[in-house]
């Protein structure tokens, strides 16, 4: 028996990749963070991946005029900081003072670090246009995480972070069991 989901939640079925934390910045350097679910690797070679952001955002304005962003992997335990994050626009407020978020130095972009995110990802942007949302593929320049996240073979740690995935609302999961292929 198969039940009909409004197109409206299409996204509802394939929502649930980690939640990360962008940052940007303004011509000036000031940083901004939003957070997004909608994000998905898209090349090896090259290495690049690809952010959705809605077009009336902060941060669509700035990824647009700086053409760089971070991806930022934050953990389980910074779950009101990705709330607030996705719930109020840089237009208005400092996230990185009012979430409680260190900003760190990258190394090529000007976009900063999230200190207390686990893993890192630094962009330039290959734009594609999308309808209405954008979709931003960045090109990977530099990517870091927190020492002792990974373990062999560079995969997460059992015992490592616990990355948060959005269902939809205010309801969010974190990996349970771990399968062996
Ligand atoms: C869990 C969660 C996931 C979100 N995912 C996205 C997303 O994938 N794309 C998007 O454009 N906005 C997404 N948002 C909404 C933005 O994070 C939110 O509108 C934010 O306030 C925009 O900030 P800005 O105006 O400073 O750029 C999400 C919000 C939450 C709470």
């Amino acid at each position: 028996m198969k039940v009909d989901v409004p197109l409206s939640k299409f996204n509802r079925l394939i929502n649930h990749g980690p939640v990360v934390l962008v940052t940007s910045v303004d011509e000036r350097g000031k940083a901004n963070i939003i957070t997004l679910a909608w994000q998905m690797p898209v090349s090896r070679k090259p290495p690049r991946l690809a952010i959705s952001v809605a077009r009336g955002h902060y941060s669509h304005e700035l990824i647009r005029c700086t053409r760089e962003f971070v991806v930022n992997v934050p953990g389980a335990d910074l779950l009101p900081a990705v709330w607030y994050c996705g719930k109020h626009t840089g237009r208005s407020v400092d996230k990185f003072e009012e979430a409680k978020l260190t900003s760190l130095p990258a190394s090529k972009v000007r976009a900063p670090l999230i200190g207390e995110c686990f893993g890192h990802l630094e962009c330039r942007l290959v734009p594609v246009e999308g309808n209405d949302h954008t979709i931003f593929i960045g090109e990977v320049l530099a990517v870091s995480a927190d020492e002792g996240v990974f373990g062999p073979e560079w995969v997460i740690r059992e015992d490592g972070p616990r990355t948060l995935h959005h269902l939809g609302g205010d309801t969010f999961t974190t990996p349970g069991e771990r399968l062996k292929a």
